[in-house]
């Protein structure tokens, strides 16, 4: 597949009105990427846990017009919402010469999520993910081309107009593994878009469990768009992004044989070159926060005093994901309860687990 093959050769605009709805879920990196090219191209490539409680809901109503202006309005959580409209605004002139009827209708765009919106927790990856959706089912309703009417091409470009919008936005589609990023031990992986994970996954993750501590609600001090460029010129880039394509290769392995302790360390190691890469950037800025450091070394105190597997991730930010095997989710959440809660801001996690991926409502 190449970018050319995603764009809509022929449609017609007999509908005058319509709307579409989606749920769509957030993801949570295992191996991060973290750098990117023009055109949101990942400079290595990331495999995440589809979530399934995390979710945006989006519903998009289009109406035919006469201009061939963009225009939209967005609604979030049924209020009319001006904050959100330049990134859509850049998101549609992104993705037009792949959607060229994105010009013939005025869309009202209606958001919520299932989750706080002040929890810190990042919306852009499920947010992302149920508009390219929604406009792909009217897409589907529009385009004239015959298609070898596949599902794949469904989800592939849903999943490449997503990227353009938020990068890990296109590892939000399916469920329960996403590749995103070309890498030789994964078969049909690309740059273009996500790929469901097709290798052998052990029982151990079945469900796998991920309670989402909210240490800190507040804005990001630095984006993830700023971020990503610090890694131009990073003194440890090159070795990053080629230790990304060893841990995905590796995890692979752990994938498929279950092996837990070797999980924990890839999982760990990479949350924290992610950080590590954050401080050593020019400017260097750290987003985790003293509780984050708790969290962790509580979390190393329990596993050495227990035979638990459980383990930590984080994504941008000073909230913590932890995550353990379905077997264990009383003696973790117990864990949670009396040691980490207090962590947390106003004592407030989320618990969620390993998903199927987005679903049409
Ligand atoms: O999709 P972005 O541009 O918000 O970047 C997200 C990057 C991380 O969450 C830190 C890692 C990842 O792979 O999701």
């Amino acid at each position: 597949m190449t970018a050319q093959d995603f764009i809509l050769k022929s449609y017609h605009t007999n509908f005058e009105t319509g709307s579409v709805k989606w749920a769509s879920p957030s993801n949570i990196a295992l191996v991060k990427y973290w750098g990117k090219k023009k055109d949101q191209i990942p400079e290595n490539p990331s495999i995440s846990f589809t979530l399934s409680n995390c979710k945006t809901i989006t519903e998009v109503t289009y109406t035919k017009k006469e201009d061939k202006e963009f225009s939209f309005d967005v609604y979030f959580e049924g209020e009319k919402n001006e904050a959100f409209k330049p990134k859509i605004q850049t998101f549609f002139e992104r993705i037009e010469t792949y959607m060229p009827f994105l010009r013939d209708y005025h869309f009202k765009i209606d958001t919520s999520n299932t989750f706080p919106h002040s929890s810190g927790i990042a919306s852009s990856a499920s947010g992302m993910s149920a508009i390219a959706l929604c406009l792909m089912s009217i897409e589907d309703k529009l385009n004239t081309v015959e298609r070898s009417s596949d599902i794949n091409y469904f989800n592939q470009k849903a999943s490449f107009l997503a990227r353009l919008g938020s990068g890990s936005a296109c590892r939000s589609i399916e469920g329960e593994l996403v590749v995103w990023g070309e890498n030789e031990s994964i078969a049909d992986s690309s740059d273009l878009f996500g790929v469901k994970f097709e290798g052998d996954v052990h029982s151990n993750f079945k469900n796998y469990q991920d309670t989402i501590l909210l240490v800190d609600k507040g804005e990001k001090q630095v984006s993830s768009t700023v971020g990503h460029q610090l890694m131009y010129g990073h003194p440890f880039a090159q070795e990053r992004f080629k230790q990304a394509h060893d841990n995905l290769a590796n995890l692979k392995t752990i994938l498929a044989s279950g092996n837990l302790n070797e999980f924990v360390k890839i999982v760990e190691s990479e949350a924290l070159t992610l950080h590590a890469m954050m401080m050593t950037s020019m400017p260097y800025f750290i987003l985790m926060k003293p509780n984050t450091l708790e969290i962790i070394n509580k979390i190393w105190a329990f596993r050495a005093k227990t035979d638990s597997k459980v383990c930590f991730t984080l994504d941008a930010g000073a909230n913590v994901h932890v995550l353990y095997p379905e077997s264990e989710t009383e003696i973790v959440l117990e864990f949670i309860k009396n040691e980490l809660v207090s962590y947390c801001q106003n004592e407030h996690y989320i618990c969620d687990q390993i998903g199927l991926g987005a679903n049409q409502i």
